[in-house]
């Protein structure tokens, strides 16, 4: 008998948002279908307007869909009521945003600490935990910093503390980069490869190319539809100005690429620069 395919992380199934304004209605998302399994690096990408933050709104179970299933493992989270969906979200998900989404006046150690906090476990603990995010960040030695004497590319990083505390299988990030400069970008994108290779699941909405060609399956949103779901090999990162030749991105054969059950038609590319926007 052949193994049964594992449970994937996320299973969406004809997934709809439409938001009322007034008279008015607007298809945000008008039937969206996805499976994304454990261990997976996948970019979202798609014009402004196209539905990609309502997805990730979607899949962070921060807000209702219209219509369609959603499975979290197995769970189909519409069944749940509130605190085993708050639950489920807290276990299972983390969030980075664009502006990092800090607290002006709280130090690193406390923002990691708060999610704890809610989650009801004990100060000692929370302190432990705080300190080894932030230390898997690179930033064991600000924890006592607030967001002003930080950097932004360190603000960026006590956001992912925050968001990897609680060991989550998923980490969303939406715009990770947007507010960054290139090189502070690609720190961020190197901290997603290592915790990626700790066996993070990651999904990132982008709009920089660079970004997408670094995950292993980009998937495009055009109008609230996911007009293309594509395998690639992903890039590597470009080496630092005056740096060595020898680690300028190569193409990599793609014999690690496996084909994912259940996905939507897929093609294999080289980088992500060829896939439509
Ligand atoms: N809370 C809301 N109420 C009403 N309409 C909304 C709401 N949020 C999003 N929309 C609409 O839904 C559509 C999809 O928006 P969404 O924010 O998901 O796009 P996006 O792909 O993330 O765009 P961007 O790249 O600009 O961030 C847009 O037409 C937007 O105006
Ligand atoms: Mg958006």
């Amino acid at each position: 008998m052949p193994n049964p395919p594992s449970t994937p992380l996320i299973e969406i199934v004809d997934l709809t948002k439409v938001y009322k304004m007034g008279t008015v209605e607007v298809h945000a998302l008008r039937g969206v279908s996805l499976t994304i399994q454990p261990g997976e690096y996948v970019a979202i990408v798609g014009a402004s307007g196209s539905g990609k933050s309502t997805l990730m709104n979607m899949l962070g179970l921060l807000d209702q869909p219209t219509d369609g299933i959603y499975r979290v493992r197995g769970t189909e989270s519409q069944k749940l009521g509130k605190k085993a969906l708050s639950d489920l979200r807290n276990r299972e998900i983390g969030f980075v945003f664009q502006r990092f989404n800090l607290l002006a006046r709280a130090t690193a150690m406390r923002q990691v600490e708060l999610p704890l906090f809610y989650a009801g476990i004990s100060v000692r603990k929370s302190k432990e935990m705080a300190t080894g995010a932030l230390t898997r960040v690179g930033l064991g030695d600000r924890t006592h910093h607030r967001p002003e004497e930080l950097s932004g590319g360190q603000q960026q990083r006590v956001a992912i503390a925050r968001a990897i505390v609680n060991q989550p299988s998923l980490l969303l990030a939406d715009e990770p980069t947007g507010a960054l400069d290139s090189q502070t970008g690609e720190e961020i994108l190197t901290l997603f490869e290592e915790l990626h290779s700790q066996g993070l699941t990651l999904i990132v909405v982008t709009h920089d190319p660079d970004v997408a060609g670094r995950a292993h399956r980009v998937i495009t949103m055009r109008d609230g539809l996911i007009l293309e779901d594509v395998q690639q090999v992903p890039s590597r990162p470009a080496p630092a100005p005056g740096g060595d030749a020898s680690v300028a991105p190569v193409a990599q054969p793609t014999p690690d690429v496996q084909p994912i059950p259940g996905a939507q038609p897929r093609v294999i590319l080289e980088t992500a620069g060829e896939v439509a926007v």
